[in-house]
């Protein structure tokens, strides 16, 4: 039989960029799809145990193998932030426009714009939890350029690259990007099973 697994988010753009990794491998059930509509709380002070805790508590909540991810913007320039609190960086129940903003406006001037994104993946399976990471080196832009993808993906050019994630095709971001990357490791472990 297929493995099924649930995927711990309502994000949409997460749900696709996964999926379109996942292919036909794994039958991927998003939340929705389970009538689940609210938001998982975060509170950790890392990814990981954000990762961790969104996992749990959809584990313990549907008793069902799922994973979760978590994924911050690390910007050197400013000391690591936003970082984990990328979501919520210009304040609570902001957009991903204002964030962008906020962003902008804090790297004005500043020469070093290196940056990275990185996620966490936690996997619980039959109650045990397994991590996966990846990381995606590259610098913030001084506008934003194209609309594809989500969050920042407008300001962030990956390292080695002449565009930003918004101006890439999902199958493009996804080969070089941070949840690529781990959503791959997460399939070899699955698949080795
Ligand atoms: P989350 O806590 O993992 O949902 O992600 C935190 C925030 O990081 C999101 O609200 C987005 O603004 C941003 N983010 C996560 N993944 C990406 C990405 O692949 N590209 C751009 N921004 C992202």
């Amino acid at each position: 039989m297929m493995k099924e697994i649930i995927i711990a988010t309502n994000n949409k753009h997460k749900v696709e960029e996964i999926q379109q990794e996942i292919g036909k491998k794994i039958k991927i059930i998003p939340l929705k799809e389970l009538g689940f509509r609210e938001d998982i709380p975060e509170t950790g002070s890392t990814l990981k145990e954000n990762a961790r805790q969104k996992a749990r508590f959809v584990f313990e909540k549907f008793g069902k193998d799922c994973f979760a991810d978590d994924t911050g913007l690390e910007v050197n320039a400013l000391g690591g932030r936003p970082g984990v609190y990328s979501a919520r960086y210009a304040g609570e129940k902001c957009s991903f426009d204002d964030n962008i903003n906020l962003l902008l406006e804090e790297m004005n001037g500043k020469t070093d714009r290196t940056a990275c994104f990185k996620t966490v993946i936690c996997l619980i399976e039959n109650g045990e939890e397994k991590y996966f990471e990846g990381i995606c080196k590259g610098n913030i832009t001084t506008e934003r350029y194209g609309n594809k993808g989500f969050g920042y993906d407008p300001v962030f050019i990956p390292e080695g690259y002449g565009e930003s994630f918004a101006e890439m095709s999902g199958e493009e971001k996804n080969k070089i990007s941070h949840r690529g990357k781990a959503i791959r490791q997460l399939i070899q472990y699955l698949a080795k099973k």
